[in-house]
């Protein structure tokens, strides 16, 4: 196996969750959708992106999301800190979805229809696979805005650590969309630890 990307590896390598950020920085909106465009090619199953981004960076509104979040500094210190949701697939909303496909000229319109259809038969009625797909989609997203913000030199930081159904009152989220974790990014401040030893590889990877 040779190696083709090494950045992306370092990448990989180097990131860590970063506690502490630099107080009082900020992102431009250009930068804040720029990494929500780098966390959505993230692949989706039936590419249904059924993520949403709340980027939340005004003083306000992440006061309120840190009282939301045990009190984490790093929700209100980091440039910005996204509630990263996924959405439960929504009925008839893959045709629409997988239309660019079509119009590029390499899905034939018939396979998106029947792909549509694949879904809605999958998903419909079953709450929990909704569920399931929501949390697969948006920890996708997640993976990959942590890799985003390495890649500009920002630390970034996913949280479990919250009040799921006070930040989906508190912020206005739909009935069918879940708060799957928060991501703090900015400019890291000093002190922050390595990325954490892991499990050795032939500890939990089973080849049958
Ligand atoms: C789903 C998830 C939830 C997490 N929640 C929190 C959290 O609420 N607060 C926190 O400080 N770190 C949180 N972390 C960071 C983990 O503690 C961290 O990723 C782990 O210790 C490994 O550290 P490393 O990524 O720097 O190697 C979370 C990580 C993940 C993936």
């Amino acid at each position: 196996m040779q190696i083709h990307t090494p950045v992306l590896i370092e990448a990989i390598e180097a990131r860590s969750s970063v506690n502490f950020f630099q107080p009082g920085q900020t992102l431009s909106d250009r930068a804040i959708l720029r990494l929500v465009d780098l966390a959505t090619r993230a692949p989706s199953a039936f590419n249904l992106q059924n993520w949403r981004f709340v980027a939340v960076r005004s003083p306000e509104q992440k006061a309120k999301l840190r009282a939301l979040a045990s009190g984490q500094a790093k929700v209100e210190d980091a440039a910005v800190t996204f509630i990263l949701c996924g959405q439960h697939p929504r009925q008839g909303s893959l045709p629409s979805l997988l239309a660019p496909s079509v119009e590029a000229g390499y899905m034939p319109a018939a396979l998106a229809a029947d792909l549509s259809a694949a879904a809605d038969a999958f998903y419909g009625g079953n709450v929990q696979l909704s569920r399931d797909e929501a949390i697969r989609s948006a920890s996708l997203a997640g993976a990959f805005l942590l890799i985003a913000a390495e890649a500009h030199g920002l630390g970034a930081c996913p949280m479990v650590g919250f009040d799921a159904d006070g930040v989906a009152e508190a912020f206005g989220l739909g009935e069918d969309e879940v708060p799957v974790m928060l991501v703090a990014v900015g400019p890291a401040a000093d002190g922050n630890w390595p990325q954490k030893p892991r499990l050795a590889p032939t500890s939990i990877a089973k080849l049958v």
